[in-house]
């Protein structure tokens, strides 16, 4: 799998995302095996970098990510964890309860990268925030900062307040929307050695029938949702967390980063929409 790497950390171009796996908003016991053979087959294609959150199932995410990374007998440092801290629990105590509360869940004694989940309502909140993370890092119990749907302004105070470099700006960015490369965030992050994950990268209904898409994938022998794949993961700085449910379209979704597009078919895609 080809990674990006800034400031000495390495992530898969493509990772794993966990959003609706053991339920939405609330816990679905019902979807337990459903959700446990994804993870597992992800675990089983080859993915490492696995994107969730403490308000996915309200936490039930985070047990079944942990539990299905140990019952695959892989070690800690094999894996690479992505969780977040949602907005409303940015004050100094909350955040590191917080913390607690997704290591407590994963079962692991560090997270990797942590994330502001979304902007809080107002931007003095990172001030409040932002010793606790420092301190999650100085810890041991972070690896790595960075933030979720944050705009320039933010994004740039982020940057003052953390001590480490900001990793990540995960955002929504794929074919169909670009508001993210209309504010500037993304060439920013590109200049700044700040990933880009995109998220959300083939949730989009215009896909199967777009023709520039079908043609493309049909050159490349591929499906258009691996198209949209690659076209996010040949650029610069991204990286992409996919999600699915489908044995079959988790192994094609991590086989996408090999799919090299020719710089005119990278532009026939970017300009057509
Ligand atoms: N930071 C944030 O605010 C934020 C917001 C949204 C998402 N995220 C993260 O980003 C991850 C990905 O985003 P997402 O889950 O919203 O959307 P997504 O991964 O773009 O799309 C998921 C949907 O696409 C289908 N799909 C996936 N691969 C496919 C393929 N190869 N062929 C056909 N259908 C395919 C899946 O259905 P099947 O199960 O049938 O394959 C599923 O319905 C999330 O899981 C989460 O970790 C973060």
């Amino acid at each position: 799998m080809k990674s990006e790497t800034v400031h000495g950390v390495s992530l898969p171009k493509i990772g794993f995302g966990t959003w609706s796996i053991g339920g939405e908003n609330s816990p679905d016991p019902t979807i337990d095996e459903a959700s446990l053979t994804a993870l597992r087959t992800a675990l089983e294609v080859g993915y490492t970098h696995f994107d969730t959150a403490e308000r996915y199932a309200a936490g039930h995410c985070e047990e079944l990510v942990g539990r299905a990374i140990r019952e695959s007998g892989k070690k800690r440092e094999d894996v690479f964890i992505t969780t977040k801290v949602s907005p409303e629990h940015l004050s100094y105590d909350d955040v590191l309860k917080a913390c607690e509360g997704s290591l407590r869940r994963l079962k692991m004694d560090y997270i990797d990268l942590y994330l502001i989940h979304w902007p809080p309502r107002s931007i003095s909140s990172l001030d409040e925030a932002f010793p606790a993370l420092n301190k999650l890092v100085r810890d041991g119990k972070v690896k790595h900062l960075g933030v979720s749907n944050f705009n320039l302004k933010w994004l740039k105070r982020a940057q003052e307040l953390s001590e480490t470099p900001i990793l990540t700006n995960q955002i929504p960015y794929r074919l169909p929307d670009k508001s993210y490369v209309a504010n500037g965030v993304i060439e920013y992050c590109q200049q700044n050695d700040i990933l880009v994950t995109a998220y959300s990268p083939v949730k989009f209904r215009s896909m199967r029938v777009n023709r520039t898409l079908n043609q493309i994938a049909e050159a490349h022998a591929a499906t258009p949702f691996q198209i949209a794949l690659a076209w996010l993961v040949m650029q610069p700085r991204v990286i992409t967390i996919p999600m699915s449910f489908n044995p079959q379209h988790i192994k094609e979704n991590f086989q996408a980063a090999r799919i090299k597009l020719t710089d005119r078919e990278m532009s026939q895609l970017a300009d057509e929409w």
